[in-house]
């Protein structure tokens, strides 16, 4: 090979180790071996020399080809197996991270509740009913002897719904699970001894209030169910409810228009971390003959009592949480410590 012909095979050389990608190749490529390529301008060019120089140059032009085309190859090569290796470790998987596993659910706490106090009630012979969350005026107010202009209408603060019932008044959500107590007597006759839960809405919202929350009712209606039995009932339901003797139970004189006398119920709790502090949990009384009548029944004849409890309430106590927003939160982080 001729000097000339050395420094041309060395500069491809250096041109195909300067590229990077493939493209960029193929490009210097031509540049040397393409159709006016260095090679070929050379090949062309011996047509003109006389024929012995011709054979001799001829030779040492396709040697320098060759080993172009040698680098090429080479070059090529190179790239490709780059390619994938990048291409492998970016696709690379780790086996040893662990796999996404399906989690399991679980119960809610006031969920949890709402199971016990049921077990509870059932075992000692009370049904379980349940009824509509969209009420109307008659059952939410009127029939627990609330009338239309009565100021007791105003305690509840009410979400109304933008229809009107059979009567022409508004619809609403259910305030309280009292109406419940007009319902299920309308379709039973005594004795009657059931609890109805469900949800309860209300324009009201801090630590202990939620707009949205859950009440247990509980009603018993015979010929002599007396206040005496209402103490009895509640206080061994809260004994059976937080598996403890050590609580104290208030039945703390109040007014309801469905129940007379009234008392709020407040508990407390005489030991362990949450001990002495009241809470109020229900509403009871003995049911209005004003009631009973709409029941269907006749007040001179059947008497009973009546309680409504709240049932974030009794697992605020139950859990020792001070803030019933908590509940409604789904921060799984609280909630996944009750599974
Ligand atoms: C009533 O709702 C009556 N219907 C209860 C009743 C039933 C009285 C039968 C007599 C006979 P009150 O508004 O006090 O009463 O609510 C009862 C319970 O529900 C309260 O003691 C409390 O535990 C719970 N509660 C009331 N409002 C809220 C609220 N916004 N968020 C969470 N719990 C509440
Ligand atoms: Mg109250």
């Amino acid at each position: 090979m001729s000097p000339d012909l050395d420094q041309l095979v060395a500069a491809a050389g250096a041109a195909f180790a300067a590229v990077s990608q493939p493209a960029a190749l193929e490009n210097e490529k031509a540049r040397f071996l393409g159709k006016s390529g260095a090679i070929t301008e050379r090949l062309k060019a011996l047509g003109k020399l006389p024929p012995d120089e011709k054979r001799e140059q001829g030779a040492r032009i396709n040697a320098a080809k060759e080993a172009i085309e040698r680098l090429l190859a080479e070059r090529r090569q190179a790239l490709a197996e780059a390619q994938l290796a990048e291409r492998l470790s970016a696709e690379s998987i780790d086996v040893t991270l662990p796999g996404r596993k399906r989690s399991a659910g679980g119960v809610h706490p006031v969920t949890r509740s709402w199971i016990r106090i049921e077990e509870i009630f059932r075992s000692i012979g009370f049904d379980v009913a349940d009824g509509p969350e969209i009420e109307n005026d008659w059952f939410n107010f009127t029939a627990l002897n609330s009338p239309e202009n009565h100021p007791a209408r105003s305690m509840q603060d009410t979400f109304y719904v933008d229809a009107p019932d059979a009567g022409g008044k508004p619809l609403l959500l259910r305030t309280h699970t009292s109406p419940m107590q007009v319902r299920y007597a309308r379709m039973h006759t005594p004795p009657i001894k059931v609890i109805a839960l469900g949800r309860t809405y209300r324009v009201d919202s801090d630590a202990t209030h939620s707009p949205m929350f859950q009440q247990v009712e509980g009603l018993w209606i015979d010929e002599n169910v007396s206040f005496a039995d209402l103490k009895a009932v509640y206080t061994d339901f809260l004994r059976s409810f937080f598996e403890t003797d050590d609580l104290v139970v208030r039945f703390r004189p109040s007014y309801f228009p469905f129940t007379e006398p009234s008392a709020e119920i407040d508990m407390m709790f005489t030991s362990g971390p949450g001990k002495g502090q009241w809470l109020e949990i229900s509403g009871s009384g003995q049911v209005h003959p004003n009631v009973v009548r709409n029941f269907g029944l006749d007040p001179e004849r059947y008497i009973g009592f009546a309680f409504g409890s709240g049932i974030e309430r009794l697992s605020m106590l139950r859990y020792g949480i001070d803030d019933l927003r908590i509940f409604f939160e789904g921060d799984l982080r609280f909630l996944r410590q009750f599974n």
